[in-house]
């Protein structure tokens, strides 16, 4: 087990001991592969998609059997961006296999070849730029067919798969559902936040990928299992944490992963050893993350469009909202009229300010949620 200084992480995944639960979810992902299905996995930001694909992929059972493979395609921009990235992640993960694996691979990669090399020891370098690839979709093949061909059946895990629906290149989602299901040694699961986007591309019937894979959702972790969680982490590192504060950490994060374990890195860093974090503690956590992100808020505030930030000013005051046209929350706000709204609401949900799930409206950030609320 790694030891470190904090353990509630914030960002990464840092190892089972470090990661709460999940398990009836790691038990579905189990069941799905191995039925040889798909799967789209959707949930809200920050719920931790990405840790439960880490986790699940570094259980015993999983590495000593697939070669997994993980990209995140946030920042990408094109098909040929995603195949650079996944040719590289595939090199790089294939390194702990040895040369005869990293052979098999380079050999077919031929659009390639040249921008990867290894080591007689197996020490694989990787230098393909963007331009080095020619065409997209020939490298794409090159790649599927390594995947077919492995000497392990393997898992490619695509994380902020929404971001596909932005790359320029035609009818890549068509290619892509081509070569998945023509893939019978590879298994795939595509993950993203963007609820809407993310569900609309696997459960409409015009769209490439409807029905071809289980879709699978994560909500926020079980409370008690938290605290239990929480409690042990706190023991370890000879502190106690007293009963009630996970469920007032819980009113504030909304469950919400990300949320939850920010906070309770910062309420653990308050507790000296030997000492106990009692409920009083988690406003002033808050305080503390509000402050120290106040100047962040406030660089995003101000370079909103002014209807846009009179729209997400109202939206953060009345709280989650169903109805944003109609005239008691345009009143109530003093806002333009419903059309403005609207428009302004469009730019918000784009830009992920706001979140838009089952017809309501709420802003993303929980921390930047109630700093609007505190200064306006
Ligand atoms: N089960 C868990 N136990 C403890 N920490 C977790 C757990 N799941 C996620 N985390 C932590 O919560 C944070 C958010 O998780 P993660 O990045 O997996 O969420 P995500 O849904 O992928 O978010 P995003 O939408 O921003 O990509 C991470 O720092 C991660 O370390
Ligand atoms: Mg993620």
């Amino acid at each position: 087990m790694k030891i470190i200084d904090n353990p509630f992480v914030i960002s990464g995944y840092e190892g089972a001991h470090y990661f709460c639960d999940r398990e009836l979810e790691i038990e579905q992902l189990r069941h799905e592969i191995a039925n040889g299905n798909n799967v789209a996995l959707i949930a809200p930001r920050r719920m931790g998609k990405s840790g439960l694909i880490e986790h699940y992929f570094s259980m015993p059972e999983i590495q000593e059997h697939y070669y997994t493979f993980f990209i995140d395609i946030y920042d990408t921009k094109s098909l040929r961006e995603l195949v650079r990235k996944l040719s590289r992640e595939i090199l790089i993960r294939l390194k702990p296999f040895g040369a005869r694996a990293l052979d098999r691979f380079w050999q077919t990669m031929r659009s390639i070849q040249s921008g990867m090399s290894f080591s007689p020891m197996g020490d694989p370098t990787f230098t393909v730029q963007i331009g080095d690839i020619k065409e997209a979709e020939t490298t794409l093949e090159e790649i599927f067919r390594y995947l077919d061909a492995a000497d392990r059946p393997c898992i490619v895990a695509i994380d902020e798969f929404q971001q596909i629906g932005k790359f320029p290149e035609k009818n890549i989602e068509a290619t892509l559902r081509t070569y998945v299901q023509r893939c019978h040694n590879a298994q795939f699961i595509f993950s993203g936040s963007q609820r809407h986007t993310m569900s609309t591309m696997f459960t409409s019937a015009s769209r490439p990928f409807y029905q071809s894979v289980s879709l699978m959702h994560i909500d926020p972790i079980d409370k008690t299992a938290y605290d239990a969680f929480a409690k042990a982490l706190f023991a370890e590192g000879n502190r106690t944490l007293e009963d009630g504060v996970t469920e007032a950490v819980y009113a504030l994060s909304r469950g919400v992963t990300w949320y939850t374990q920010k906070l309770f890195n910062v309420l653990y860093g308050f507790t000296r050893e030997g000492g106990t974090c009692d409920v009083a503690q988690v406003e002033e956590a808050l305080d503390y993350i509000l402050k120290t992100q106040s100047y962040v808020y406030e660089e995003t505030i101000s370079r909103l469009p002014e209807k846009q930030t009179v729209t997400l000013v109202a939206l953060s005051k009345n709280g989650p909202t169903k109805s944003i046209t109609s005239a008691a929350f345009v009143e109530k706000y003093s806002l333009q009229s419903a059309s403005t709204v609207q428009s302004a609401m469009r730019g918000l949900l784009e830009k992920d300010f706001v979140t838009l799930e089952k017809g309501i409206y709420s802003v993303y950030d929980i921390f930047f949620d109630y700093w609007i609320q505190r200064v306006y």
